[in-house]
């Protein structure tokens, strides 16, 4: 049977230790933190896509700096040690890593739930069919668009046909099956096109997300990011195709921080869930971490990753609620959202210790009213909401692929 991430990790114990918690006491700095639920490892950077939404840092790690395969092996044995459930194999595309039967095949000898997140190039029917045997409990594909000729200007190359045929193949297999799209202001017109794509390819899941602003996509922001009439719409359709596909169809939509009350609780919060490894044996606690200033991140191949989880500067710096300030430190949603996203903090605020600026309560929010009112200016609002198959603009700035 295969094994499922529980939604939320056992209650730290250090309530028996304090004779008088204040309300709502969240895990402090100095408390025991259970094991991550999920292992995040970006095997490498390298990738066939270009995609201009692409959160991966501006500096890639090239192909040279990349962890072998033993190593690889080694950190998913110490995860499921530390109380792992879950490996998600991630990059870049993890496809371009030669060894990956082996390392899915190591995962699931170390009990690991394996999830494999792919653009799918490079997949044969062959290639998945030894995944499958070796382990890998479900896969994830991404979909630039319905349309190819759309999909392939967001993902910088041609592709689409190449996910339909290998989609095609998966739908075969009896493994778990997610369909996800990246969703902005250039394809959000063909929204229910996608969820219809899902629905024939046979996914078990649809997840709609829409760009984070972290990486390459905060290079395209202005071109990405939707209009509020564009928002509500894709509310409307989300809700229709829930009712209309229940039972048969799982849609997980992701909403725009931008255009939310409140922030999501980025990584489940800081250093409380998950763990992520980049190509180089970096451990990081989310994925755009290098942008915070003067943090020391430890590397897997010179400490254990016990010790980076419970003891490491990086992963105690925003854990717990000791390093808040007003409004989060006394507002009741900070056992919920942990303040929000630390380095979206830093990149639209420059601290990654304030409030989240996507926060209706934050006192910097009209940062991100202004950029938002940029992106509702009528002009851009008419394009955005036209029914036309247009592409938004000719000037994308491509993620390249690392040497
Ligand atoms: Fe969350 Fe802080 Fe905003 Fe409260 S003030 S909702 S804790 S980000
Ligand atoms: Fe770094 Fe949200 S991406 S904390």
């Amino acid at each position: 049977m295969k094994k499922v991430a529980p939604a939320s990790p056992p209650a730290s114990d250090d309530r028996n230790r304090d004779p008088q918690p204040p309300p709502n006491r969240g895990p402090q700095k100095s408390d025991f933190m259970p094991g991550p639920l999920a292992l995040i490892a970006e095997l490498t950077h390298r990738c066939p896509l270009h995609c201009v939404y692409c959160s991966n840092p501006l500096q890639m790690k090239p192909r040279t700096e990349e962890l072998s395969t033993a190593t690889w092996i080694d950190v998913f044995k110490q995860a499921a040690n530390l109380g792992a459930l879950q490996l998600d194999l991630t990059g870049g595309e993890p496809l371009a890593r030669a060894d990956l039967t082996e390392l899915i095949a190591a995962a699931r000898s170390a009990k690991l739930y394996t999830n494999l997140i792919t653009s799918g190039i490079g997949l044969t029917p062959e290639r998945f069919d030894a995944l499958v045997r070796a382990g890998l409990d479900h896969i994830q594909i991404s979909f630039q668009d319905s349309q190819a000729a759309q999909g392939d200007e967001f993902a910088g190359t041609t592709a689409h046909e190449k996910k339909l045929a290998i989609a095609a193949a998966i739908k075969k297999h009896r493994i778990g099956f997610t369909l996800n799209f990246v969703v902005h202001r250039g394809n959000l017109v063909r929204l229910e096109e996608m969820i219809a794509l899902a629905e024939n390819l046979g996914a078990q899941k649809v997840e709609i997300a829409h760009v984070q602003y972290y990486g390459w996509a905060t290079e395209n922001r202005a071109a990405l990011l939707p209009t509020r009439l564009q928002l509500d719409r894709s509310l409307e359709i989300i809700q229709a195709a829930e009712a209309r596909l229940r039972g048969r169809l799982r849609v997980d939509y992701v909403v725009p921080d931008y255009y939310a009350r409140y922030p999501k609780a980025c990584m489940g919060g800081w250093g409380r869930k998950l763990m992520l490894i980049d190509p180089s044996g970096e451990a990081l606690p989310c994925h755009a971490a290098r942008v915070i200033p003067n943090l020391h991140f430890e590397n897997v191949t010179k400490r254990p990753l016990e010790w980076i989880w419970q003891e490491s500067e990086s992963f105690q710096k925003f854990r717990g609620e000791d390093w808040m300030q007003e409004p989060c430190r006394t507002c009741d949603r900070r056992t919920i959202d942990f303040g929000g996203c630390r380095c979206q903090a830093l990149l639209l605020a420059g601290d990654a210790a304030l409030t989240d600026p996507v926060c209706s309560l934050s006192p910097k929010h009209d940062l991100v009213t202004a950029i938002t009112d940029r992106s509702n200016f009528p002009a851009t609002h008419a394009l955005a909401s036209s029914s036309e198959s247009t592409l938004v603009t000719p000037s994308w700035i491509y993620r390249p692929n690392p040497s």
